[in-house]
């Protein structure tokens, strides 16, 4: 796609919000009383832009200097070195990354100039030790509606679905309300199958100071927790979804509420340090064009740069479209040598067409996955694909 389309697309596409998506039910039932955390993911392509009828809850355009400096024709190829001191907490980076040595970065469209660079693994030997042993690339998905694993055969049925389907990492949304003990069996059993749990939590209505269960009994919550478990039922990282972007107000309020998702990630990141737990936010793919006002600079930056990892919402419904919106993000974790999660969605969502497999079969979700892994390895930010949910993968046909 030529880089004025790119622009022009920016200009017209509005962000479009899943302001009635799926996982507000889910997260409702899951989180008592929590007002549901709104998920936005896809700035629209521009077939769909131009096609689009009427879009709800329309979020004003990019400003044209965000859209001209993320659609730059020629991509240069930034070289990292490695920086420690960034990466020292447990970041769930892996073996199999270091492997590739040399790497060509990838050709994707006929405008991006084509550039070759020998990339150093980021993650340097000393960090390896603290990092959780997670197959690289891996694969996840959030289970957002986790009162199933109050029911011993759901349990099972998670387990027996994540085996057959390589899924090594689990973002488990936590609710104090079904107590310590059922997260102690849930997360043991996981571990047993060498499955990996994270804390999941989110509620974009904290980014207003409010929402119930409040952002700090969250804290409270895990930190004790985490105190309480024995080794194996131990959560192994902290999974936030805070979509601000996503909120009525985002427009005219987006640098305080960028500020406050900061805060919001800052308090998380002290919490994970003093736990060890690795931190991990949810993000648009498009990030890059939310700027920090602090920093001037991308909250895909900023992001990168104060979490151990990121899960990108790439959300698209082809390996060739996914990949497209997803090289940007990989380029970003190379540069902030941290390792990122792409992520697809299998719900039925706001523009589903563009973005969702709800209505394509898992036979053609997970061959996808296979062709996204193997061009999005080619780069050592590349930390494997987060499907977007356990309820919607499972309900795909066969
Ligand atoms: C299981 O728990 C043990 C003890 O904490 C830990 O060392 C191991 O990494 C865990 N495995 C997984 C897959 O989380």
């Amino acid at each position: 796609m030529h880089w004025s389309t790119l622009f022009i697309a920016a200009l017209a596409a509005p962000v479009l919000s899943h302001s009635h998506g799926h996982n507000h039910k889910h997260r409702r039932r899951a989180c008592s009383g929590a007002k549901p955390t709104v998920a936005t993911y896809a700035a629209a392509a521009v077939e769909t832009v131009q096609t689009a009828p009427v879009v709800e809850a329309v979020h004003s355009a990019s400003p044209a200097t965000e859209a001209v400096q993320s659609s730059a024709p020629v991509v240069e190829y930034v070289q990292t070195t490695p920086v420690v001191e960034t990466v020292q907490s447990a970041s769930p980076v892996v073996e199999d990354v270091k492997a590739a040595p040399v790497v060509e970065a990838v050709q994707k469209a006929e405008e991006v100039t084509q550039v070759t660079g020998t990339i150093i693994p980021a993650v340097s030997e000393t960090t390896q030790s603290a990092a959780p042993a997670v197959q690289t690339p891996g694969r996840a998905t959030w289970l957002w509606q986790s009162n199933l694993i109050q029911d011993s055969a759901q349990v099972d049925d998670f387990l027996s679905f994540a085996d057959s389907n390589d899924i090594m990492t689990v973002y488990a949304l936590i609710d104090r309300g079904m107590g310590n003990e059922v997260f102690y069996d849930f997360v043991a059993r996981c571990n047993a199958s060498g499955i990996v749990v994270e804390a999941l939590m989110g509620n974009s209505q904290w980014i207003l100071g409010q929402g119930e269960p409040t952002f700090q009994s969250q804290l409270d919550w895990l930190e004790q927790y985490q105190g309480s478990a024995d080794a194996s039922s131990k959560f192994a990282g902290i999974h936030i979804d805070v979509e601000p972007w996503g909120l009525d107000g985002w427009t005219s309020n987006k640098e305080t509420y960028v500020a406050s998702f900061q805060s919001i990630i800052t308090q998380l990141k002290s919490l994970g340090s003093s736990l060890g737990l690795p931190v991990a936010a949810d993000l648009p793919y498009w990030a890059d064009k939310i700027i920090c006002p602090d920093t001037g600079k991308g909250l895909d930056v900023w992001a990168l740069e104060n979490l151990d990892t990121a899960t990108f919402m790439t959300y698209r419904n082809t390996a060739e479209e996914l990949l497209e919106v997803a090289t940007a993000v990989l380029e970003a974790g190379n540069a902030a040598g941290k390792p990122v999660w792409l992520a697809v969605e299998t719900v039925a969502a706001a523009e589903a067409y563009l973005i969702s497999y709800v209505g394509k079969s898992s036979a053609n979700l997970f061959t996808d996955l296979t062709t996204i892994k193997t061009t999005a390895a080619k780069y050592t930010s590349f930390a494997g694909i987060a499907i977007h949910d356990y309820d919607g993968v499972k309900a795909l046909s066969s």
